[in-house]
Protein backbone atom coordinates (compact mmCIF):
# COMPACT_ATOMS: atom_id res chain seq x y z
CA UNK A 1 0.00 0.00 0.00
CA UNK A 2 1.15 3.70 -0.58
CA UNK A 3 2.09 5.25 2.04
CA UNK A 4 2.13 9.18 2.85
CA UNK A 5 5.15 10.33 6.06
CA UNK A 6 4.60 13.62 7.06
CA UNK A 7 7.82 15.27 7.86
CA UNK A 8 7.20 18.84 6.73
CA UNK A 9 6.30 20.45 10.18
CA UNK A 10 8.85 22.91 11.80
CA UNK A 11 9.09 21.18 14.72
CA UNK A 12 8.94 24.34 17.38
CA UNK A 13 8.66 22.57 20.68
CA UNK A 14 11.15 20.92 19.80
CA UNK A 15 13.92 23.96 19.73
CA UNK A 16 16.53 24.44 19.86
CA UNK A 17 17.60 21.16 18.57
CA UNK A 18 15.53 21.71 15.46
CA UNK A 19 17.14 25.03 15.15
CA UNK A 20 19.42 23.57 12.08
CA UNK A 21 17.52 20.39 11.46
CA UNK A 22 13.65 18.71 10.90
CA UNK A 23 12.29 16.97 13.76
CA UNK A 24 12.57 13.75 11.93
CA UNK A 25 16.03 14.04 11.02
CA UNK A 26 16.93 13.87 14.96
CA UNK A 27 19.10 11.02 16.08
CA UNK A 28 16.95 8.01 17.42
CA UNK A 29 19.46 4.93 18.77
CA UNK A 30 21.86 5.52 15.38
CA UNK A 31 19.77 6.47 12.87
CA UNK A 32 16.87 9.52 12.24
CA UNK A 33 13.34 9.27 13.75
CA UNK A 34 11.84 9.23 10.69
CA UNK A 35 13.81 6.31 9.63
CA UNK A 36 12.40 4.10 11.87
CA UNK A 37 8.73 4.88 10.83
CA UNK A 38 9.59 4.17 6.85
CA UNK A 39 10.55 0.69 8.07
CA UNK A 40 8.10 0.46 10.64
CA UNK A 41 5.45 1.40 7.35
CA UNK A 42 7.74 -1.19 4.91
CA UNK A 43 7.57 -4.35 7.29
CA UNK A 44 3.56 -3.50 7.40
CA UNK A 45 3.48 -3.71 3.60
CA UNK A 46 3.91 -0.02 2.33
CA UNK A 47 4.63 -0.22 -1.61
CA UNK A 48 6.29 3.27 -2.14
CA UNK A 49 6.71 6.12 0.28
CA UNK A 50 5.92 9.66 -0.24
CA UNK A 51 7.67 11.85 1.93
CA UNK A 52 5.80 15.11 2.49
CA UNK A 53 8.77 17.63 3.24
CA UNK A 54 8.46 21.52 3.95
CA UNK A 55 11.14 22.80 6.47
CA UNK A 56 14.75 21.91 6.42
CA UNK A 57 13.18 19.81 3.31
CA UNK A 58 17.05 18.61 2.38
CA UNK A 59 18.12 16.54 4.58
CA UNK A 60 14.98 14.28 4.59
CA UNK A 61 15.68 14.23 0.85
CA UNK A 62 19.62 13.15 1.34
CA UNK A 63 19.07 10.62 3.92
CA UNK A 64 16.14 8.99 1.89
CA UNK A 65 17.45 9.43 -1.99
CA UNK A 66 14.92 7.71 -4.14
CA UNK A 67 14.84 3.91 -2.79
CA UNK A 68 14.29 2.78 0.97
CA UNK A 69 14.46 -0.90 2.46
CA UNK A 70 13.52 -1.67 -1.00
CA UNK A 71 11.06 0.69 -1.95
CA UNK A 72 10.71 3.60 -4.27
CA UNK A 73 10.75 6.73 -2.28
CA UNK A 74 8.96 10.03 -3.77
CA UNK A 75 9.57 13.85 -2.44
CA UNK A 76 6.02 16.20 -2.09
CA UNK A 77 6.67 19.63 -0.87
CA UNK A 78 4.54 21.20 1.57
CA UNK A 79 5.86 24.60 0.68
CA UNK A 80 3.85 26.31 3.91
CA UNK A 81 3.18 24.23 7.07
CA UNK A 82 -0.92 24.81 6.99
CA UNK A 83 -1.47 21.66 8.49
CA UNK A 84 -1.86 17.48 8.35
CA UNK A 85 -4.52 17.65 5.52
CA UNK A 86 -2.40 20.28 3.28
CA UNK A 87 0.32 18.23 3.86
CA UNK A 88 -1.76 14.76 2.53
CA UNK A 89 -2.67 16.91 0.12
CA UNK A 90 0.69 17.50 -1.33
CA UNK A 91 1.48 13.88 -0.83
CA UNK A 92 -1.80 13.08 -3.13
CA UNK A 93 -0.06 13.82 -5.97
CA UNK A 94 1.96 10.73 -6.26
CA UNK A 95 -1.04 8.57 -5.49
CA UNK A 96 -2.99 6.00 -7.15
CA UNK A 97 -6.95 5.17 -6.84
CA UNK A 98 -6.17 3.09 -4.41
CA UNK A 99 -6.39 3.43 -0.07
CA UNK A 100 -3.65 4.72 1.33
CA UNK A 101 -1.64 4.55 4.45
CA UNK A 102 -0.63 8.11 6.43
CA UNK A 103 1.94 8.12 9.16
CA UNK A 104 3.37 10.68 11.41
CA UNK A 105 7.24 10.91 10.71
CA UNK A 106 7.62 11.87 14.22
CA UNK A 107 6.12 8.60 16.04
CA UNK A 108 7.57 5.70 17.12
CA UNK A 109 5.48 2.75 16.07
CA UNK A 110 5.32 -0.84 16.78
CA UNK A 111 5.96 -3.20 13.78
CA UNK A 112 3.32 -5.27 14.65
CA UNK A 113 0.60 -3.21 15.50
CA UNK A 114 1.40 -1.41 11.90
CA UNK A 115 0.93 -4.72 10.28
CA UNK A 116 -2.43 -5.25 11.56
CA UNK A 117 -3.86 -1.34 10.72
CA UNK A 118 -2.46 -2.04 6.99
CA UNK A 119 -4.71 -5.34 7.19
CA UNK A 120 -7.85 -3.36 8.69
CA UNK A 121 -8.27 -0.84 6.61
CA UNK A 122 -9.89 1.71 6.81
CA UNK A 123 -8.19 2.24 10.13
CA UNK A 124 -6.98 4.40 12.64
CA UNK A 125 -4.32 3.15 15.11
CA UNK A 126 -5.70 3.97 18.63
CA UNK A 127 -3.73 3.83 21.82
CA UNK A 128 -4.86 3.80 25.82
CA UNK A 129 -3.95 6.58 27.57
CA UNK A 130 -4.48 7.52 31.57
CA UNK A 131 -4.83 11.45 30.46
CA UNK A 132 -6.48 11.30 26.90
CA UNK A 133 -7.25 15.25 27.42
CA UNK A 134 -3.82 16.15 26.46
CA UNK A 135 -4.75 14.06 22.77
CA UNK A 136 -6.73 13.94 19.81
CA UNK A 137 -9.69 11.44 21.40
CA UNK A 138 -11.44 8.76 20.03
CA UNK A 139 -15.37 8.35 19.46
CA UNK A 140 -15.62 4.53 19.18
CA UNK A 141 -18.43 2.15 19.55
CA UNK A 142 -17.80 -1.61 20.10
CA UNK A 143 -19.55 -4.07 17.39
CA UNK A 144 -19.15 -7.48 17.14
CA UNK A 145 -16.06 -6.98 14.34
CA UNK A 146 -14.05 -4.86 17.06
CA UNK A 147 -13.89 -0.83 18.05
CA UNK A 148 -15.31 0.97 15.26
CA UNK A 149 -14.56 4.71 15.28
CA UNK A 150 -17.46 7.66 14.82
CA UNK A 151 -15.35 10.48 15.91
CA UNK A 152 -12.88 12.15 16.86
CA UNK A 153 -11.64 15.26 19.15
CA UNK A 154 -8.98 17.68 19.68
CA UNK A 155 -8.16 18.05 23.84
CA UNK A 156 -11.68 17.60 24.93
CA UNK A 157 -12.03 18.53 28.33
CA UNK A 158 -14.86 15.86 28.98
CA UNK A 159 -13.02 12.67 27.22
CA UNK A 160 -15.35 10.43 25.33
CA UNK A 161 -13.15 7.41 25.69
CA UNK A 162 -9.05 6.88 26.92
CA UNK A 163 -8.41 5.78 23.20
CA UNK A 164 -6.18 8.54 21.16
CA UNK A 165 -5.70 9.09 17.62
CA UNK A 166 -1.89 7.96 17.04
CA UNK A 167 -1.44 10.17 13.83
CA UNK A 168 -1.91 6.16 11.56
CA UNK A 169 -4.31 5.65 9.24
CA UNK A 170 -5.27 3.72 6.38
CA UNK A 171 -8.03 5.66 4.43
CA UNK A 172 -10.24 4.15 1.54
CA UNK A 173 -9.64 5.09 -2.04
CA UNK A 174 -12.73 7.80 -1.42
CA UNK A 175 -10.70 9.88 0.89
CA UNK A 176 -8.63 11.60 -2.28
CA UNK A 177 -12.06 13.54 -2.67
CA UNK A 178 -12.31 14.52 1.01
CA UNK A 179 -8.93 16.45 1.38
CA UNK A 180 -10.59 19.18 1.19
CA UNK A 181 -11.08 20.43 4.81
CA UNK A 182 -11.97 24.00 5.68
CA UNK A 183 -9.71 25.68 8.00
CA UNK A 184 -10.09 24.21 11.77
CA UNK A 185 -10.83 26.67 14.95
CA UNK A 186 -6.90 26.67 15.72
CA UNK A 187 -6.88 27.95 11.90
CA UNK A 188 -5.23 24.79 10.54
CA UNK A 189 -6.25 21.94 7.75
CA UNK A 190 -6.55 19.27 9.92
CA UNK A 191 -6.27 15.42 8.55
CA UNK A 192 -8.92 14.62 11.88
CA UNK A 193 -11.35 16.23 9.36
CA UNK A 194 -10.87 13.52 6.82
CA UNK A 195 -10.84 11.25 9.25
CA UNK A 196 -14.41 12.44 10.30
CA UNK A 197 -15.27 11.85 6.98
CA UNK A 198 -14.62 8.54 6.82
CA UNK A 199 -16.65 7.91 9.98
CA UNK A 200 -20.03 9.27 8.02
CA UNK A 201 -19.10 7.46 4.66
CA UNK A 202 -17.83 3.99 5.98
CA UNK A 203 -16.91 1.95 8.63
CA UNK A 204 -13.40 2.94 9.95
CA UNK A 205 -11.97 0.55 12.85
CA UNK A 206 -9.57 1.78 15.57
CA UNK A 207 -6.82 -0.82 15.87
CA UNK A 208 -5.13 -0.49 19.29
CA UNK A 209 -1.35 -0.38 19.00
CA UNK A 210 0.87 -1.87 21.65
CA UNK A 211 3.29 0.60 21.79
CA UNK A 212 3.71 4.03 20.41
CA UNK A 213 5.61 7.23 21.29
CA UNK A 214 4.73 10.90 19.65
CA UNK A 215 8.08 12.75 19.63
CA UNK A 216 7.29 16.14 20.18
CA UNK A 217 9.14 17.53 22.88
CA UNK A 218 12.70 17.11 24.10
CA UNK A 219 12.35 14.33 26.36
CA UNK A 220 10.64 12.93 24.14
CA UNK A 221 13.37 12.39 21.85
CA UNK A 222 14.75 10.49 25.16
CA UNK A 223 12.32 8.11 25.59
CA UNK A 224 12.47 7.20 21.92
CA UNK A 225 16.04 6.35 22.52
CA UNK A 226 15.27 4.53 25.54
CA UNK A 227 12.91 2.25 23.22
CA UNK A 228 15.16 1.87 20.47
CA UNK A 229 18.40 1.17 22.67
CA UNK A 230 16.20 -1.33 24.21
CA UNK A 231 16.29 -3.28 21.38
CA UNK A 232 20.07 -3.51 20.44
CA UNK A 233 22.00 -6.75 20.39
CA UNK A 234 25.42 -6.73 21.74
CA UNK A 235 28.61 -5.99 18.86
CA UNK A 236 31.97 -4.75 19.41
CA UNK A 237 33.66 -3.91 15.89
CA UNK A 238 35.44 -1.33 17.60
CA UNK A 239 39.31 -0.72 19.13
CA UNK A 240 38.91 -1.66 22.81
CA UNK A 241 41.05 -1.20 25.54
CA UNK A 242 41.81 -4.64 26.93
CA UNK A 243 41.29 -2.77 31.06
CA UNK A 244 37.65 -1.32 29.48
CA UNK A 245 34.99 -3.38 30.99
CA UNK A 246 31.47 -3.70 28.51
CA UNK A 247 28.45 -4.81 29.78
CA UNK A 248 25.39 -6.27 28.03
CA UNK A 249 24.15 -4.76 25.10
CA UNK A 250 26.71 -2.60 23.83
CA UNK A 251 27.02 -1.64 20.33
CA UNK A 252 30.62 -0.46 19.67
CA UNK A 253 31.33 0.46 15.76
CA UNK A 254 34.48 0.18 13.47
CA UNK A 255 36.47 3.05 14.03
CA UNK A 256 35.33 3.77 17.81
CA UNK A 257 38.04 3.93 20.27
CA UNK A 258 37.60 2.49 23.65
CA UNK A 259 40.58 3.19 26.36
CA UNK A 260 41.60 1.65 29.39
CA UNK A 261 39.20 1.98 32.33
CA UNK A 262 36.06 2.68 30.53
CA UNK A 263 32.80 1.07 32.17
CA UNK A 264 29.98 1.03 29.70
CA UNK A 265 26.31 -0.61 30.55
CA UNK A 266 24.43 -1.57 27.93
CA UNK A 267 22.03 -0.61 26.10
CA UNK A 268 24.87 2.04 24.92
CA UNK A 269 25.21 2.85 20.86
CA UNK A 270 28.79 3.69 20.45
CA UNK A 271 29.15 5.34 16.92
CA UNK A 272 31.64 5.55 14.41
CA UNK A 273 34.25 7.97 15.01
CA UNK A 274 33.76 8.08 18.64
CA UNK A 275 36.18 8.15 21.82
CA UNK A 276 35.32 7.27 25.08
CA UNK A 277 38.11 7.81 28.52
CA UNK A 278 40.61 6.99 29.61
CA UNK A 279 38.36 6.25 32.90
CA UNK A 280 35.22 7.27 31.81
CA UNK A 281 32.07 5.60 32.99
CA UNK A 282 28.72 5.19 30.48
CA UNK A 283 25.32 3.85 31.60
CA UNK A 284 22.00 4.11 30.94
CA UNK A 285 20.65 3.75 27.81
CA UNK A 286 23.09 6.04 25.94
CA UNK A 287 23.77 6.94 22.09
CA UNK A 288 27.44 8.38 21.56
CA UNK A 289 27.07 9.72 17.70
CA UNK A 290 30.06 9.74 15.40
CA UNK A 291 33.07 11.76 16.20
CA UNK A 292 31.18 12.33 19.87
CA UNK A 293 34.32 12.21 22.46
CA UNK A 294 33.68 11.16 26.35
CA UNK A 295 37.18 11.73 27.59
CA UNK A 296 38.80 11.29 30.88
CA UNK A 297 36.95 10.82 34.19
CA UNK A 298 33.65 11.79 32.62
CA UNK A 299 30.55 10.31 33.33
CA UNK A 300 27.23 9.73 31.13
CA UNK A 301 23.96 8.12 31.94
CA UNK A 302 20.76 8.15 29.60
CA UNK A 303 21.57 11.08 27.51
CA UNK A 304 21.92 11.56 23.47
CA UNK A 305 25.27 13.28 22.30
CA UNK A 306 24.96 14.17 18.62
CA UNK A 307 28.08 13.92 16.22
CA UNK A 308 31.03 15.81 17.24
CA UNK A 309 29.38 16.34 20.90
CA UNK A 310 32.73 16.82 23.18
CA UNK A 311 32.62 16.19 27.00
CA UNK A 312 36.29 16.48 27.64
CA UNK A 313 37.31 15.99 31.49
CA UNK A 314 35.72 15.18 34.87
CA UNK A 315 32.11 15.97 34.15
CA UNK A 316 28.70 14.74 34.61
CA UNK A 317 25.73 14.94 31.85
CA UNK A 318 23.08 12.42 32.64
CA UNK A 319 19.66 12.23 31.32
CA UNK A 320 20.15 15.20 28.64
CA UNK A 321 20.43 15.79 24.78
CA UNK A 322 23.75 17.14 23.59
CA UNK A 323 23.52 18.61 19.80
CA UNK A 324 26.19 18.82 16.99
CA UNK A 325 29.45 19.94 18.24
CA UNK A 326 28.78 20.72 21.94
CA UNK A 327 31.67 21.38 23.88
CA UNK A 328 31.39 20.65 27.81
CA UNK A 329 34.33 22.47 29.65
CA UNK A 330 36.56 20.67 32.54
CA UNK A 331 34.25 20.27 35.35
CA UNK A 332 30.57 20.93 33.89
CA UNK A 333 28.14 19.28 36.19
CA UNK A 334 24.18 18.52 35.28
CA UNK A 335 21.46 18.91 37.40
CA UNK A 336 19.26 15.67 36.67
CA UNK A 337 16.78 15.14 40.16
CA UNK A 338 14.94 18.19 41.97
CA UNK A 339 15.49 17.73 45.74
CA UNK A 340 11.93 18.07 46.66
CA UNK A 341 11.27 14.75 44.33
CA UNK A 342 8.76 16.24 41.39
CA UNK A 343 9.06 15.63 38.10
CA UNK A 344 11.77 18.16 36.62
CA UNK A 345 9.92 20.97 34.57
CA UNK A 346 10.90 23.03 31.91
CA UNK A 347 9.92 25.79 29.23
CA UNK A 348 8.20 24.62 25.88
CA UNK A 349 7.61 27.73 24.14
CA UNK A 350 7.55 29.86 27.16
CA UNK A 351 5.65 27.44 29.08
CA UNK A 352 6.32 25.70 32.07
CA UNK A 353 5.72 22.47 31.47
CA UNK A 354 6.02 19.16 33.31
CA UNK A 355 8.31 16.35 31.62
CA UNK A 356 6.50 13.33 33.97
CA UNK A 357 10.55 12.46 34.60
CA UNK A 358 12.19 12.04 38.30
CA UNK A 359 15.56 12.50 36.27
CA UNK A 360 15.71 14.83 33.45
CA UNK A 361 18.82 17.11 32.85
CA UNK A 362 19.36 20.01 29.72
CA UNK A 363 19.27 19.94 26.51
CA UNK A 364 21.87 21.94 24.15
CA UNK A 365 21.49 22.90 20.75
CA UNK A 366 24.67 22.86 17.86
CA UNK A 367 27.69 24.50 19.12
CA UNK A 368 26.99 25.55 22.71
CA UNK A 369 30.25 25.71 24.66
CA UNK A 370 30.57 25.88 28.50
CA UNK A 371 33.04 27.52 30.45
CA UNK A 372 35.20 25.26 33.44
CA UNK A 373 32.71 24.22 36.47
CA UNK A 374 29.09 25.16 35.07
CA UNK A 375 26.87 23.78 36.66
CA UNK A 376 23.43 23.28 34.73
CA UNK A 377 20.50 23.08 36.39
CA UNK A 378 17.68 20.21 35.60
CA UNK A 379 15.52 21.07 32.88
CA UNK A 380 17.64 24.07 31.54
CA UNK A 381 18.03 24.69 28.05
CA UNK A 382 20.63 26.29 26.26
CA UNK A 383 20.47 27.78 22.64
CA UNK A 384 22.12 26.94 19.31
CA UNK A 385 25.88 28.41 20.46
CA UNK A 386 25.17 29.34 23.72
CA UNK A 387 28.18 30.20 25.55
CA UNK A 388 28.31 30.23 29.90
CA UNK A 389 31.65 31.74 31.90
CA UNK A 390 33.50 29.98 33.96
CA UNK A 391 32.00 28.63 37.61
CA UNK A 392 28.57 29.83 36.15
CA UNK A 393 25.66 28.29 37.63
CA UNK A 394 22.90 28.52 34.60
CA UNK A 395 19.31 28.42 36.57
CA UNK A 396 17.01 29.22 33.53
CA UNK A 397 17.29 28.84 29.68
CA UNK A 398 19.95 30.46 27.69
CA UNK A 399 17.76 30.75 24.61
CA UNK A 400 16.29 33.38 22.34
CA UNK A 401 12.72 32.17 23.16
P1 LIG B 1 3.01 18.46 14.78
O1 LIG B 1 3.82 17.67 15.74
O2 LIG B 1 1.67 18.92 15.20
O3 LIG B 1 3.82 19.72 14.27
P2 LIG B 1 5.37 19.92 14.15
O4 LIG B 1 6.06 18.66 13.79
O5 LIG B 1 5.64 21.08 13.24
O6 LIG B 1 5.83 20.29 15.64
P3 LIG B 1 5.49 21.58 16.55
O7 LIG B 1 4.05 21.52 16.90
O8 LIG B 1 6.39 21.38 17.72
O9 LIG B 1 5.87 22.84 15.79
O10 LIG B 1 2.80 17.64 13.43
C1 LIG B 1 2.41 16.30 13.38
C2 LIG B 1 3.03 15.67 12.16
O11 LIG B 1 2.56 16.28 10.96
C3 LIG B 1 4.50 15.78 12.13
O12 LIG B 1 5.00 14.58 11.59
C4 LIG B 1 4.76 16.95 11.20
C5 LIG B 1 3.63 16.86 10.23
N1 LIG B 1 3.14 18.13 9.68
C6 LIG B 1 3.31 18.38 8.34
O13 LIG B 1 3.92 17.60 7.61
N2 LIG B 1 2.80 19.53 7.83
C7 LIG B 1 2.12 20.43 8.59
O14 LIG B 1 1.64 21.46 8.06
C8 LIG B 1 1.97 20.15 10.00
C9 LIG B 1 1.25 21.11 10.89
C10 LIG B 1 2.49 18.99 10.49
Amino acid sequence: MQTIILAAGQGTRMRPLTDRRPKPMLPVAGKPLVAHTAEAAVAAGASELVIVVGYEADDVRTYFREEFAGVPVSFAEQPEQRGTADAVRAGASYLDDGPFAVLNGDALYDHDSLVTLYESAPAVGSFRVDNPSAYGVLHTDETPDGTRVTGVTEKPADPPSNLINTGAYVFPAEAHDWLDVGESERGELELTDVLERACEETTVSAVPFDRWLDVGRPWELLEANEWKLDELERRIDGDVHEDADLRGAVVVEAGVEIDSGVVIEGPALIRSGASVGPNAYVRGRTLISSDATVGHSVEVKNSVLMEGATVGHLSYVGDSILGRDVNFGAGTTVANLRHDDEDVRTLVKGEVVSTGRRKYGVVCGDGVKTGIQTSLNAGVKLGSDARTSPNEPVLRDRTDE
